[in-house]
């Protein structure tokens, strides 16, 4: 009787271990992470949006993924509920670097850590990691493409090119390092007089486009044009620097409404790769754009979340260019990749990133 006794705990016990191991798998498996996305209007943020949903679910976790409309009251109000609701780790997009110090201190104290995603978080110790893609490096490509498209190197200043310059919203650091890095090429021949720029707006506060709206650059591009009498038979415009693709759509569509076609189409520059400014390359009235693979960011991303999950730890490969005011966030920079209608083929269809029938 004592044997059988002794048996039947044994089994037990085992039974009780196996079902122990189990729920702990299952309770990793059940961890939910905060994913907050500044928009939906702008067609990558959703593409970022769902990568990382559909990562960090294949690596176990439930997500709560939310779109903020470009509203920075909405978006502290998510990030809110995201902390209440009991997320683990939070993967923010900010839509403004700047307003998310209060309710970020909350999350520290919760010990729950932040991962700014895209955009670094300022003004906080609340940010533990960054990842993102060389935003520096987007705007020395955007600044060496005008180098030499439009022939700069061998170009005086009795024949420069004219040229006006667009930028993304003052609350989004990136754009320091993007209008930067294009500055830092371009500055040179502006100062030799090389490049003319008519409005004479050249610093980044002119230059700035408000939450990055097409809308918004489309009416100062074509204030633009009134004040400075562009045409494609008035005065020369040769080129228009574009931080990214929704402000080059934007002065896209006023330099078409201004009468430009392909034919004489001023040089415009972008970031992205967005469907609608791949569409304007192939049709000749944008020039390029910025490869940035939502798939490699939102992978390293998932390798942050799950490093910091385990308590190893996450990849870096950047500490010193992140300064967010209050230290030096240590971060993961992917790299951006050059493309205009050379490369689109390999780039955007043969590595699945569209289909064919997107494009047309
Ligand atoms: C991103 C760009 C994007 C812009 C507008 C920036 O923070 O890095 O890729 O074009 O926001 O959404």
């Amino acid at each position: 009787m004592k044997k059988i006794i002794s048996i039947l705990l044994v089994l037990l016990l085992a039974t009780s271990m196996i079902f122990a191991g189990g729920k702990k798998d299952a309770g990793a498996a059940s961890d939910k992470i905060g994913v907050s996305m500044p928009t939906k209007d702008l067609q990558h943020w959703n593409q970022d949006g769902a990568n990382m949903k559909e990562k960090l679910e294949a690596a176990g976790y439930k997500v709560d993924l939310q779109y903020a409309a470009n509203d920075i009251a909405t978006q502290i109000s998510q990030v809110e509920n995201m902390i209440t609701s009991g997320c683990k780790v939070l993967v923010i997009a900010a839509i403004d670097g700047s307003s998310l110090s209060n309710v970020l201190a909350t999350a520290k104290t919760k010990g729950i850590k932040t991962i700014a995603y895209d955009r670094l978080i300022m003004d906080t110790d609340a940010v533990s990691y960054y990842a993102t893609f060389d935003n520096y490096k987007v705007g020395v490509f955007q600044g060496n493409y005008m180098v030499d498209t439009l022939g700069l190197k061998t170009r005086s200043a009795s024949d420069p090119v004219y040229m006006e310059f667009f930028t993304g919203d003052p609350g989004d650091n990136n754009a320091n390092f993007f209008f930067g890095g294009a500055m830092d090429i371009l500055t040179p021949y502006i100062e030799k007089g090389v490049i003319v720029c008519p409005s004479k707006q050249t610093a980044f506060a002119q230059c700035a486009t408000l939450a990055w709206d097409s809308a918004n650059a489309q009416a100062r591009m074509e204030n633009l044009i009134t004040s400075n009498g562009y045409g494609p038979n008035a005065n020369k415009l040769d080129a228009v620097m574009c931080s990214n693709d929704s402000t080059a759509q934007g002065v896209t569509t006023a330099l078409v409404g201004a009468g430009y076609d392909k034919s004489n189409f001023p040089v415009i520059t972008g970031q992205d790769c967005d469907i609608v400014s791949v569409k304007n390359i192939l049709a000749g009235l944008q020039s390029m754009s910025i490869f940035k693979d939502t798939r490699t960011l939102a992978g390293k991303v998932v390798e942050m979340v799950d490093a910091i999950m385990k308590g190893s730890n996450p990849p870096i490969n950047d500490t010193k260019t992140y300064d967010n005011n209050v230290f030096v966030v240590p971060s993961f920079l992917c790299d951006p990749v050059f493309a205009d209608i050379s490369n689109y083929k390999e780039l955007l269809l043969d590595s699945g990133y569209y289909k064919e029938s997107e494009l047309k």
